[in-house]
């Protein structure tokens, strides 16, 4: 039976959030929505004028893609538009957008728009990551978003990679769906996705490998001492989903360009180690877990090492020496 994903949330729903009385359906297919229109721009790339910088930066210091743009607007046009949506945050807006139902709606939504931009002129895969939280009572503003990954209510991510996957989780399990052109629709692929204990394979941007830290030095070292293989394509979704399927270990360290780290807590870190852990692996910032951190601002960067249980374990008795 093919099982779309639409129809997947209404059940895990029922079974699952009773509550929820479709809020939470309606939220996620607004998400299915955006991420169809951006992979509709995406598979056009070179043929309509979407290629190329849009000539601004965004609130990181970093060159906007006219697709990050784009991809900005898909999902705050499909989730503004929903009843249940009460804050909204991107990577690609220096504050929160607030709407009308900021006092009233139940959910905030927290996203990378496109994930991994660098790499769309080359035709290289890209992302969409997402990250949801229910709005707290009594708190206004950015004070509302800055909550630890363990309140995620759900998270999940879309890879436009050689065919277009959804990812997501709610806390029981993460299941991924392939869109199936034909029909528009994306379709039950992957149930119950379990990361391998232990991967053949380390995904790390090796030319910052002078100023990592000694201890993630020496346990690259071993890795390679015990014949691991090195993967990196330089789109956080991309590097993660071989680690989900694969196992292993991805790794954005402190570096001295970025030592905090270069990924972003709430819309890069958080919801992929949601995934992770829901799928049996882990995520770290180093000594602690990513879902643990207490963040300070809704752009906020963190270290990350996130993958198979045995590889991130190990990192982390490395690090405390
Ligand atoms: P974004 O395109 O959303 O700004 O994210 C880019 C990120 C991430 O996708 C990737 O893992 C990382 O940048 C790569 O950074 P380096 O080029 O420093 O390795
Ligand atoms: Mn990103
Ligand atoms: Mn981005």
């Amino acid at each position: 039976m093919l099982i779309t994903v639409q129809h997947h949330i209404l059940q895990q729903q029922e079974d699952l959030f009773p509550e929820a009385r479709g809020n939470f359906s309606s939220l996620l297919s607004g998400m299915t929505l955006a991420t169809k229109m951006i992979q509709a721009k995406i598979r056009r790339a070179g043929l309509v004028d979407i290629l190329g910088a849009a000539g601004e930066t965004n609130v990181q210091g970093e060159a906007q893609q006219k697709l990050d743009v784009y991809a900005n607007q898909a999902v705050l046009h499909c989730l503004g538009a929903r009843e249940s949506v009460a804050m909204m945050v991107s990577e690609e807006n220096a504050q929160p957008i607030t709407l009308d139902r900021s006092e009233t709606g139940k959910y905030i939504i927290v996203f990378d728009p496109l994930d991994g931009s660098s790499n769309i002129d080359v035709n290289v895969s890209v992302g969409t990551i997402f990250s949801i939280l229910r709005r707290p009572d009594g708190v206004h503003g950015e004070a509302a978003v800055l909550q630890p990954g363990w309140k995620q209510v759900a998270a999940g991510y879309v890879l436009y990679g050689s065919s277009t996957i959804f990812v997501y989780t709610a806390g029981h399990g993460v299941f991924g769906f392939t869109l199936e052109p034909e029909i528009g629709a994306f379709v039950l692929t992957f149930p119950n996705m379990k990361m391998p204990a232990q991967g053949a394979m380390y995904s790390v941007n090796e030319a910052n490998v002078d100023t990592f830290p000694d201890s993630c030095r020496a346990y690259l070292s071993r890795l390679r001492e015990r014949g691991y293989s090195s993967r990196y394509i330089g789109s956080l979704v991309a590097d993660f989903h071989r680690t989900l399927l694969k196992g292993g270990v991805f790794l954005y360290p402190p570096t001295k360009k970025n030592p905090q780290g270069k990924l972003r807590l709430l819309y890069e870190a958080n919801p992929l180690a949601f995934v992770a852990e829901q799928a049996g692996g882990q995520a770290i910032a180093g000594g602690s877990r990513i879902m643990d951190i207490e963040p300070r601002s809704i752009h906020e960067r963190t270290p990350l090492i996130i993958g198979s249980k045995v590889e991130v374990g190990e990192y982390y008795e490395m690090q405390k020496g």
